[in-house]
């Protein structure tokens, strides 16, 4: 771990944040006060009335009336108009401080001004899309290369999700195995195979609608941060075959809303080698927010293949890609004609010049800036002023953080686990709805959370932007007492 080169200062305890966590989801529910909740969602009704014009007539068209997985229906969706560095406004004029980031890849702030530049440039020259082969895409793959060497080779793809698509199936056709095993609760996009323990941990096919049962059969879950449950599936599926990989976000399921020791990484590294099964880091998130080097060269693990997804074009459209060690990335060989025994996967729109001049542009102003440790920085002086806050109005409320990562717990609803199903059966509606009534408190002062208990922190995110967030966050957790 390179000092100063990544934005976690200080790794977390994880024991100590999984023992307030636990004593968190021992507790009866603190949501906000009745009166003061009627207050907070008052707010809506009087300020927002175009957004709820808006996505009224949006039901009619689009399903639920929104389109993004991360955004709030409740009390209704808001429309955001415009967007600069750390704030958003919405359709009514609204200001709000934002740490949703798009779900994270903004960590220059949005809608950063050199890289919109170059963006237009290229559309200027060249347009959006060619369907052949750009500069821009070698520049991209070499500037990915130079910051995590793992990555000899790249592939560049849409999404998050077709990345993963790909870089299971890479990895079965390298190993010649089938099985692949997540971490329970972890979320890898939605392709058939990955729609599997979501969100709780030991729910298997419990999401799986619509997904024949073939097509998640060879996928297994283990709970978080059990090296003997992984064990034992590795252990069963060599007796049927093998693994053909293991796929973990580096700082635990959900941006590490389950922390991992420190070892952790190294640890699954040593099992994937004994048992012949490729290791795939999917840091779609953590890739250049928690460095440069991504969580791989902070935690000096190396993976076989490195999941992308929004970060690698700074937030701009058809955002993913897969690399790794080059014999089993050359399977992804393009071309008429290809090469050898290929892994068929492709992209009219990906890699095209606009994603790639995006994502090549952000990544070299994200070094020359230093903003993924500015952004860390942020993360941590946000955390620590949460916890002032939740210490002296004597809360079970849990912040912690992994740089511009911040978990913010109030309801412990991503804590509830299968091992206990009669807690899930009476207790999962009111703390999933407990954690909607935060989020909508939090937006009616102005600030945007991702689900009500996790933040995002950006290089534009100054102190004093974070410290104005906090006298609003107070404003909320003040009401729960
Ligand atoms: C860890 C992780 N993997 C995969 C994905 C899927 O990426 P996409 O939304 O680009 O398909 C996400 C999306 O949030 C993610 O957080």
């Amino acid at each position: 771990m390179g000092e100063g080169q990544y934005a976690i200062s200080k790794y977390h305890d994880t024991n100590e944040v999984y023992s307030k966590l636990n004593h968190l989801v021992r507790q009866p529910l603190r949501p906000v006060r009745r009166d003061k909740m009627q207050e907070f969602l008052s707010y809506f009704e009087a300020q927002c009335k175009r957004s709820r014009e808006l996505t009224e007539e949006a039901r009619k068209y689009i399903p639920g009336g929104v389109q993004h997985n991360l955004a709030f229906n409740y009390p209704f969706p808001i429309a955001i108009e415009k967007t600069e560095g750390p704030l958003l406004w919405d359709a009514d004029g609204n200001q709000y401080i934002d740490f949703l980031q798009a779900g994270g890849p903004t960590i220059l702030g949005s809608n950063y001004a050199p890289v919109r530049e170059k963006v237009f440039e290229m559309l200027k020259s060249c347009g959006p899309v060619t369907g052949l082969f750009h500069e821009y895409e070698l520049k991209l793959a070499q500037l990915v290369n130079r910051f995590m060497p793992a990555v000899e080779m790249f592939r560049m793809l849409g999404s998050g999700t077709e990345s993963v698509m790909a870089a299971i199936r890479a990895a079965r056709a390298f190993t010649k195995k089938k099985y692949v095993i997540k971490v329970g609760g972890a979320y890898h996009g939605w392709s058939d195979s990955m729609v599997y323990g979501l969100h709780i941990p030991g729910t298997g096919r419990l999401e799986a609608t619509g997904i024949p049962r073939g097509s998640s059969a060879s996928t297994g879950e283990f709970f978080p941060n059990s090296l003997a449950a992984l064990k034992r599936h590795l252990l069963v599926n060599r007796l049927r075959g093998g693994t053909a990989a293991v796929i973990v976000e580096p700082l635990g399921p959900e941006s590490g809303t389950r922390p991992v020791p420190f070892d952790f990484n190294q640890k699954i590294r040593e099992l994937c080698d004994e048992f012949g099964t490729l290791l795939i880091f999917d840091e779609v998130v953590t890739g250049f927010r928690v460095g440069m080097g991504g969580a791989q060269g902070f935690f000096g693990v190396k993976p076989d293949l490195t999941v992308f997804g929004k970060c690698i074009t700074g937030g701009y459209p058809m955002a993913g890609g897969v690399g790794g060690r080059a014999e089993v990335i050359m399977r992804f060989a393009a071309g008429i004609g290809g090469t050898g025994e290929r892994a068929y996967i492709g992209g009219t729109l990906s890699a095209n010049p606009l994603s790639c001049v995006a994502g090549y542009y952000s990544l070299l102003e994200m070094e020359r800036t230093n903003a993924p440790v500015i952004a860390g920085c942020a993360g941590d002086r946000l955390t620590s002023g949460l916890q002032s806050i939740i210490d002296r109005y004597e809360l079970p409320f849990v912040a912690y953080n992994q740089g511009s990562i911040v978990h913010l717990e109030t309801s412990g609803v991503m804590l509830l686990d299968l091992r206990n199903p009669i807690r899930i059966a009476r207790e999962l509606k009111p703390r999933k709805h407990m954690m909607e009534e935060m989020g909508a408190a939090y937006m009616s002062q102005g600030l945007i959370t991702l689900a009500g208990s996790r933040m995002y922190t950006s290089m534009a995110d100054t102190d004093d932007v974070i410290d104005e967030a906090l006298n609003k966050f107070e404003t909320v957790l003040a009401a729960c007492v």
